[in-house]
């Protein structure tokens, strides 16, 4: 993992080089056409209000609870006691982004959505409010935080989403076998170069040239940064998007040539 100041350093060259996906240099329609219906559409749809009061909440809640700690290899090493609003402050990603998820599913509309990495389901019920014919298959491990997860689904409403509960390792294989293909992937838990790769190859069986999926925190490490390089060097990716804090993956074959984007947010 780098260190503050060194991903402080990276996301100023990041945001000094990227491009404002409008200028010169970008000749791709599809590119053109998601940077003004997606990225930049700054309409505040209901939704978000909702849902950032329940980020709010948990922002505020000092309940304790015993939570699996997934981080070294995939299987658990440890519980840690951990208060609500700690994990909240440090796990979920930001609203800017969150919201950005919303608008890709509201935009592509997307069927079937894999979500690894629940935590207390703050981007899953961005994905699952976007379009009500998509189901979200999402995914997490600790006990205790899917509890949580399941109660906010539950406040907001939200009836198109499925829970599985356990490690990665034990749980995405027989979920894609599930699901024959999928349409739209976000990848927020386990955030290191092996498992990363090993979640892109096993989503590759499932994915048709509509199918989407968006990396996060692809600079976080030296390992995430590999992980990213083997992902967009993959013959059957044919366009990228990197957008610092989340990167995305596209395998639609009409692209005339292999593209990868840098574009500010
Ligand atoms: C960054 S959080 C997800 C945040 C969520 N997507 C959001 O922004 O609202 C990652 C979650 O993945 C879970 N996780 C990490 N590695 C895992 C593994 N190998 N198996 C199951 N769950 C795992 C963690 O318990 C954690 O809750």
């Amino acid at each position: 993992m780098y260190t503050r100041f060194q991903l402080a350093k990276k996301y100023l060259r990041y945001y000094l080089t990227a491009s404002n996906g409008k200028g010169h240099g970008i000749h791709s329609p599809f590119i053109f056409d998601f940077v003004q219906h997606v990225l930049i559409d700054k309409c505040d749809y209901p939704v978000y209000q909702s849902i950032e009061k329940i980020r709010k909440q948990l922002l505020n809640n000092s309940t304790v609870i015993e939570v699996e700690d997934f981080g070294a290899g995939s299987s658990v090493i440890k519980t840690n006691q951990r208060a609500v609003s700690a994990i909240a402050a440090s796990s979920l990603k930001p609203k800017k982004y969150a919201q950005l998820l919303y608008r890709m599913v509201q935009y592509y509309k997307p069927q079937t959505i894999v979500e690894l990495g629940t935590s207390f389901g703050i981007t899953t019920s961005y994905l699952a409010s976007a379009n009500d014919t998509s189901k979200v298959f999402t995914c997490e491990g600790s006990a205790a935080i899917a509890a949580i997860a399941r109660r906010n689904f539950q406040t907001l409403q939200l009836k198109n989403i499925q829970l599985t509960e356990g490690d990665f390792a034990k749980t995405l294989s027989p979920l894609l076998s599930s699901l024959d293909k999928i349409d739209f992937a976000f990848i927020d838990g386990n955030h290191r170069k092996e498992p990363t790769i090993e979640y892109f190859n096993q989503l590759l069986n499932h994915v048709t040239p509509q199918t989407i999926l968006v990396f996060d925190d692809i600079h976080w490490s030296a390992g995430m940064e590999e992980a990213w390089a083997a992902i967009k060097g993959h013959p059957a990716v044919t366009l990228t998007i990197d957008l610092f804090f989340i990167s995305i993956v596209f395998f639609n074959p009409d692209f005339n040539h292999k593209q990868h984007f840098t574009i500010r947010v």
